[in-house]
């Protein structure tokens, strides 16, 4: 009877699982602070995709580790950069699967915030113009989708503009709409190899603030996002419920690390049953109102459901 009174249910086409690309190691590296998790090799992206399809998840997002990295992230706006590689390495392995790239540039500057930086401040409208360079050229290696991820304003409408111009109409934003400044991003600095000093807190949204992440929700909409996203999730459940009662479009949430290591790190200690905690905070995503979910566990949870 429990069956047949389930609200709500989870499926591996619900899940898109991130990847990690360092373009100056051979072999795999563990992620400490992820445990389960590695930064991949520029050369294994094509393995990796088959893994990730065999395991029966279909959407992937990608990160690149940078060791070219500047003032401005310029490898990321280059032809032969390494967003630009690791878009067409993914895609032409795997072409009927969904690429995603995050769109930003903390992982390629120098300084490891997500844009230029003017008197020692995130300079909003010149990213944008970067923005829009850097989605182009994932567009043309193939991409699916962009994720601009960086919470600058007018990011979305930047982007959307220069794919059209650019022909990409039928590339899509998947914008990280509802991003909070949060402590629980802690070992992504380690996967990510960020160098960041000092903290996001200008843009991102302080979290005790519900009414600013529907207001930034409803911006990236008007601008012509095509989903839009809570992150992180587990302590923002109520923002994702919220935003549910009130758009049309897709919702996603991003589970992320901090969250991924909460649950790995306790399951180690013996204090919570991994597999069952992980899918419990799996559904309680979909409950909450997220159509898809990003998450460190996308293998071992569509594992899971098929067995
Ligand atoms: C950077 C970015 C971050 C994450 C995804 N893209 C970190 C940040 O904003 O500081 C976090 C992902 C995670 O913690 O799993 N724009
Ligand atoms: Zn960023």
């Amino acid at each position: 009877m429990r069956a047949m009174l389930r609200e709500t249910s989870l499926s591996a086409d619900d899940l898109i699982y991130p990847i990690f690309v360092d373009e100056e190691i051979e072999t795999p590296v563990p992620i400490k602070s992820m445990p389960g998790i590695s930064r991949i090799p520029e050369a294994m992206i094509p393995d990796t995709m088959a893994e990730v399809r065999a395991a029966g998840v279909s959407a992937v997002l990608l990160f690149g580790v940078s060791h070219h990295k500047d003032a401005t992230g310029s490898d990321t706006m280059r032809e032969d950069g390494l967003v630009a590689r690791m878009v067409r390495s993914a895609k032409m392995a795997a072409p009927e699967m969904l690429i995603i790239a995050d769109t930003c540039f903390c992982e390629f500057t120098d300084h490891g915030h997500c844009g230029v930086l003017v008197d020692g401040h995130v300079h909003n409208d010149q990213t944008l113009e970067n923005l829009a360079v850097q989605a182009v050229i994932a567009a043309r290696a193939g991409v699916d989708i962009v994720a601009p991820s960086g919470m600058m304003d007018g990011a979305v409408a930047a982007i959307r503009r220069a794919l059209d111009e650019a022909g990409f109409t039928d590339v899509a934003i998947m914008s990280y709409s509802t991003k909070f400044a949060s402590e629980f991003y802690g070992p992504f600095r380690e996967a990510a190899g960020s160098s960041l000093q000092g903290d996001r807190k200008t843009h991102q949204i302080q979290s005790g603030n519900l009414r600013e992440g529907l207001r930034e929700s409803r911006a990236d909409e008007a601008e012509g996002a095509d989903m839009l996203m809570v992150k992180p999730g587990m302590p923002y459940l109520d923002v994702l419920y919220a935003i549910r009662q009130e758009t049309l479009l897709p919702l996603g949430v991003y589970q992320i690390s901090g969250e991924y290591a909460m649950i790995k790190f306790a399951s180690q200690a013996g204090a919570l049953d991994e597999k069952a905690v992980m899918m419990e905070s799996l559904l309680g995503f979909k409950r909450a109102g997220a159509d898809w979910i990003i998450t460190y566990f996308a293998l071992d949870a569509a594992r899971l459901l098929k067995s």
